[in-house]
């Protein structure tokens, strides 16, 4: 089904934990259409406002609101941060391919580090009869994000932190092969969002322990549906498109 552009309100917009927000906005006819992994493109309409649209996962979507997990980190996430309820966004969505859901018999293990959960929550929503696992890093106990919402799906949860203050000392992604030790590969799937360091090491183990996995990559995005090919990237099978063919790829797909 082709994105479609339209303006949408906020209903909430709030801190969730120090740099990070969540955003809700009411437009049904991307909500009850979005899958997870899929992203939105948002534009504030301020004077002030950076002229370019932004790509944000989208974290939630039920009914006709749809959320997005953000962190404030420049001049646009800034103004995005102060819009009120009622306020009135520019949305491009749903955009770029999601996850597959067809994953069979094999355990789902999630696997986010810091704001890499945002599409990953989405994810565990839609995969709630599966009795998986979310391992969650951050770089600080305050960077862990999303415990509560993992776990609202029945998912069982796991924390790494880089410098020990909470769960596993490490990164995530040893908690990753620490669980993956014990466990059958041919029963497990890895899904996995993070910084592009944590990318490359799941790519590692997932090609190692011979367990699938899709990752969420991150790309800079101008248009964000496949036409300026600013975010194209080279794979086994030629260069691709994050924001078109991705931004969800298998891992054998990856240099
Ligand atoms: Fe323009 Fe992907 S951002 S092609």
């Amino acid at each position: 089904m082709k994105p479609v552009q339209l303006t949408a309100r906020v209903i909430s917009n709030r801190r969730i934990a120090g740099p990070y927000f969540k955003l809700c906005l009411r437009e049904a006819s991307i909500a009850r259409r979005a899958l997870p992994g899929q992203f939105v493109m948002l534009q504030v309409k301020r004077e002030d406002a950076p002229f370019l649209r932004r790509p944000f996962s989208i974290h939630s979507a039920q009914g006709p609101d749809l959320e997005i997990l953000y962190e404030t980190k420049g001049a646009g996430t800034r103004i995005l941060s102060k819009q009120k309820p009622r306020d009135a966004v520019e949305l491009i969505g749903p955009l770029g391919n999601g996850f597959s859901l067809r994953l069979g018999s094999r355990r789902p293990i999630i696997v986010a580090g810091g704001i890499g959960v945002a599409p990953l929550v989405f994810l565990a929503q839609k995969l709630s009869n599966r009795k998986g696992l979310a391992l969650i890093g951050g770089r600080t106990a305050a960077g862990v994000l999303c415990e509560k919402e993992f776990q609202k799906t029945g998912f069982s949860v796991t924390i790494a932190t880089d410098d020990g203050s909470r769960g596993f000392h490490g990164r995530v992604t040893g908690l990753l092969e620490r669980e993956l030790r014990t466990a059958n590969p041919d029963r497990q799937i890895i899904y996995a969002c993070g910084p592009e360091p944590m990318i490359r090491r799941i790519c590692g183990i997932s090609l190692k322990d011979k367990v699938p996995a899709q990752v969420s990559l991150e790309a800079h995005m101008a248009c964000g549906i496949g036409a300026c090919l600013g975010c194209a990237m080279n794979t086994k099978h030629g260069y691709k498109r994050v924001c078109k063919e991705g931004p969800v790829f298998d891992i054998e797909e990856l240099l």
